[in-house]
Formats: C-alpha cells, structure tokens, sequence
C-alpha cells in the first residue's frame, strides 16, 4: 500500500460563537466559543473537518512522493488514515475516485497553492444576491450603512493643499468625453433583439485577436487590451438572450475567427432563468440581451507563472482590463453594459461545462440597448444618460 497526500491544502481553525447559559448565570458579558480545524483542500469542493488523530496522520505524508505504511509510520487499519482516504485528502495508488482525479489535474495545472484554495473556495453556488442584502438590511432596521458608521475618507490626501502641484486639464479629447458617459447599466431595453452589428463589434472591440505572433516558440496573441505576458487566458462565454439574427443559448467566442461557437441551444424563457441564477438573482442585470461569462485559462498562464504568487492576480486583472474595454465599446455604441463579481460561478460552470480550476469564472459582464425609462438605480451624477 503506497499513499500519498492531496497537493494542496490549507488547515483553518474555526471558531463558532454562541450564548452560553453557565455563562450568562455567572454574569460573565460574553459568548462562548467552540473551535475545530477544518482542511481546506483546492481538489475538494467542501471544506472538511479534520481531528487530532486525522491531523497527525495526514502530517506524516508526503504530498509529491508515494511512501508505504511503515515509511510514514503508520499501520495499514489505521482508524484516521481510512477517514481521511474516505474524506478525499488521502489516496492509495492505484485509487479510482473524484478526489483523485480532481487532485491529479490540478497537479498538471501549475497553480499556486494558497490560490488555488482561495479560488476554489471562494465561489458561489446558488447563491440569492438581493435576498441577502434584504437580510443584511433587516438585521439593522433597514439602516445597514447607519450600522457600518463613516466610510474611510473618499479622498487621500498626503500633504496641504497650498503644496499641491496644479496639472493643465484637457479641453477637448473623445477618451475623456467617452469615459464620462460610461454608466453601469442597470436598465435594458425589453423591446426588439440587440442588432448583430452592434453585438459584433462590442466583441470584436473587447476579444478579438488583431494578430497571432510566434515569440521565442510560444504562440502568443496581440489584442486591443493588455495581457500579462500576452498570454491571453481570458475567454469569453456567452449567454445570449436577444440578438438579432443568432439563437437563443449558450456560446463561445473564437477570438482568431471572431466567430460564435455554439454550445446549446436554450429557449427565451430558460436562457432568462438561467440568466438569472448565474447572475445571483441581479434581474436587472439578467435583462441584458447579450451577458458574457469571463473565464480564465489558469492552464495557459500558469503554463508560463508555474507556482507564482503573482500569476492568479495578473489572471483577475486581465478580466479588469478586459471589462473596460467591453465597457468603453459599448459607450461608444450608445449601448449599456455592465460587469459584476456576485456571480454563482460553480452554476456557470456547471451550465458551460467548465473544471474550475483549469478555467475559472471570474466575473461576468453583458451589454445592449439601453431602456429609455429608468427603474433601476444608475450612478450618473453628471447626468450623461438621464437628465435628472
Ligand atoms: C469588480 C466589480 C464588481 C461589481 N459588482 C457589481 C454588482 O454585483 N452589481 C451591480 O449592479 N454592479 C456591480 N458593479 C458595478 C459598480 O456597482 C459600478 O461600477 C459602481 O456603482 C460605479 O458606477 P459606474 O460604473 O456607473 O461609474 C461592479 C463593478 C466592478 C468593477
């Protein structure tokens, strides 16, 4: 028997809080407090309670090289080594489970082990977005901001205003006056389907590969928007609601052929609920006729960053930069779009068919016509789209 540990896992202490009456009899003005360990392994979906004796063993094992029993100093009946093969954090070599293989491919991926946790345990699933922050604000008497007290100053400031060093501001210049009338949108016009022109060139504008270049025998791909190491990893799926001309359902893009690659086809009224569990229950954003899930390929960033603290940032940063330019595109078409981070990603994944951790949902965005009435709060204190 040849054993092996999973390749990455974190132990958290946790502690739960509770009224305890011996307490609350001694007149002592303060909750009791429970502790467990609690492993969380970037292979698992769960988080898994862990005792001593598990602890111990798990401890004795290798997480790269395959040891017998007697190497790791452990007998073959060992009570805990059977719980922590039965919780997944544990395989025998020739183990045929969803734990091992989920671990096994994330060994091929190069992540960096804290984000890999951070990223698998961190995701959403069937989450309700606007039930929560009613909960959150019911908690408080309908006054949650009153609860969180003063924000942090909106505006740092490192010296006295007589010190300040005046910059000439421009007068006239397109990217200023395109900036100013970006607007998150929250209202979408219900009416006729967004046009295939004005879908297409938001896409093209955001995803679009302008050239493929070989640098030093790596393939690489020049976009309008900058990428670390012009590796490229974000793709963009695509839940289309309302486009002239294209099917309702799920897609993908090509960004070389800036074509659509069809996944499944939905009709209106699933592709909307669909719309709106992958949104957390954000209707307002689920109205968007064309919504597009940004995933990253870790598998080709990783490929060149293998175990770099700095590679998943650079991989959430893409999708930033991309979202802008998905932002100003649509701004420039006299369109709405919006981008979001509540998003039930492990839904996402599920309806696009997606390993989390070889290509990770990291936000979703969506685009088109804007209402011309406004039932949803929109941030426009310069009046750029509504006028009052
Ligand atoms: C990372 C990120 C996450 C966001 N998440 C949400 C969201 O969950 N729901 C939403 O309606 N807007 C979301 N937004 C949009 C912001 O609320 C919006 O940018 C902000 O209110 C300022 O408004 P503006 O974009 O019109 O300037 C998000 C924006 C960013 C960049």
């Amino acid at each position: 028997m040849r054993l092996r540990r999973c390749q990455f896992m974190v132990l958290e202490l946790r502690e739960r809080l509770g009224v305890d009456l011996q307490l609350l009899l001694a007149d002592e003005p303060r909750l009791a407090f429970q502790t467990q360990w609690v492993a969380l392994a970037a292979h698992l979906e769960r988080p898994v309670t862990l005792d001593a004796q598990e602890i111990d063993v798990v401890g004795r094992l290798s997480a790269s090289e395959w040891v017998t029993c007697e190497e790791a100093g452990l007998t073959r009946d060992d009570a805990a080594l059977a719980q922590l093969r039965e919780k997944g954090l544990v395989f025998e070599a020739s183990d045929s489970n969803a734990a091992h293989d989920a671990d096994t491919r994330l060994r091929d991926c190069h992540w960096h082990g804290l984000a890999a946790v951070a990223h698998r345990h961190l995701r959403w699933s069937g989450v309700d977005s606007i039930a929560e922050q009613q909960r959150f604000a019911e908690l408080f008497d309908g006054q949650p901001m009153a609860h969180l007290q003063q924000p942090p100053a909106p505006v740092f400031e490192r010296g006295a205003p007589q010190q300040r060093l005046a910059l000439p501001k421009q007068p006239d210049s397109p990217l200023l006056d395109l900036l100013a009338r970006r607007i998150t949108c929250r209202n979408f016009d219900q009416g006729g389907p967004l046009s295939r022109e004005d879908f297409a060139f938001v896409l093209e504008a955001t995803f679009r590969a302008l050239a493929q270049v070989d640098v030093t025998g790596v393939s690489v791909l020049k976009k309008g928007t900058a990428s670390a190491g012009g590796l490229h990893p974000t793709e963009a799926y695509l839940l289309i609601q309302n486009v002239e001309g294209i099917a309702a359902g799920l897609y993908h893009y090509h960004v070389l052929d800036h074509a659509l690659e069809p996944l499944q086809p939905l009709d209106a009224a699933d592709v909307r609920r669909l719309a709106s569990r992958l949104l957390a229950v954000q209707e307002y954003l689920a109205d968007a006729p064309a919504i597009v899930v940004y995933v990253s390929r870790f598998e080709r960033n990783f490929w060149k960053y293998r175990q770099h603290a700095k590679a998943y940032r650079a991989a959430i940063l893409d999708v930033g930069h991309l979202s802008q330019t998905l932002y100003l595109a649509a701004t420039e078409r006299g369109l709405g779009a919006f981008f979001t981070a509540a998003v039930n990603e492990a839904d996402i994944e599920q309806a696009f068919g997606l390993d989390p951790m070889q290509q990770g949902v990291i936000g979703v965005g969506g685009f088109g016509r804007r209402s011309a009435t406004r039932r949803e709060i929109e941030f426009d204190p310069l009046h750029a789209v509504w006028p009052d």
